[in-house]
């Protein structure tokens, strides 16, 4: 299934990245926006993985977040990706506490490798995809966004989750399948998120 690791963000900061997705989806169109429930830091990507890999990935991500203590770090400025001559996707940038975030991608890309998974081999840039342009050559007017600063909001980085992805006609649909905390178990005495089956499945996306 498809998957991918993800730092979650708090209500406060998805709405007010959506504002700004409304403000400048008035502007710009054939846009794919991403909905507010959506939003997130992608930490690592998987793709399509099966069920023995994803044990595995579970596996490297308690080892990965065991060591880290909880971080935050500030979603602040707005930018595209690849070029803002041909912008396809329009990202929010961390703009505090990306050394922390990179250190933990770091963790997470040596215990995925040590457990037989490739390592992604590009840069880590964290930022949190807002829209894409549904054009392969790019929505010119996102590049209208581009030197934008404001903050957005602080994010306590305290927990890593594993989201399964299904691409469903109204847009991808997110599904958390495991959230390991910052800092290990030992750091948490609250009691586990997983049900009587030791597996708990929760909805975060909408439907289409
Ligand atoms: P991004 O939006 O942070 O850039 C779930 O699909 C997440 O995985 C997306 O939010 C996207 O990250 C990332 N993703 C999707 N397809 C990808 C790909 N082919 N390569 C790398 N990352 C991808």
């Amino acid at each position: 299934m498809r998957s991918f690791l993800a730092v979650p963000l708090p209500e406060a900061v998805r709405a007010r990245l959506h504002e700004v997705e409304v403000e400048l989806g008035r502007g710009v169109a054939r846009v794919a926006w991403v909905r507010a429930e959506n939003l997130h830091v992608t930490l690592r990507f998987l793709g399509s993985v099966d069920v023995e890999t994803l044990a595995r990935v579970e596996e490297a991500l308690a080892v990965a977040t065991g060591r880290p203590p909880p971080f935050t770090v500030t979603v602040g400025g707005l930018g595209v990706f690849p070029t803002p001559r041909a912008p396809r996707v329009l990202w929010a940038g961390v703009t505090d506490g990306g050394d922390a975030l990179r250190a933990l991608h770091g963790e997470v890309e040596t215990a995925l490798v040590a457990r037989g998974i490739p390592p992604e081999g590009r840069p880590f840039h964290p930022h949190v995809t807002l829209g894409r342009a549904r054009d392969p050559r790019g929505a010119p007017g996102l590049a209208a966004a581009v030197g934008r600063t404001e903050t957005f909001g602080q994010v306590r980085v305290d927990h890593v989750w594993l989201v399964r992805s299904d691409l469903e006609p109204g847009g991808a649909r997110y599904r958390v399948l495991a959230r390991q905390r910052l800092g290990g178990d030992a750091a948490d005495p609250s009691p586990s998120p997983s049900g009587p089956e030791g597996v708990r499945v929760d909805f975060i996306g909408g439907g289409p």
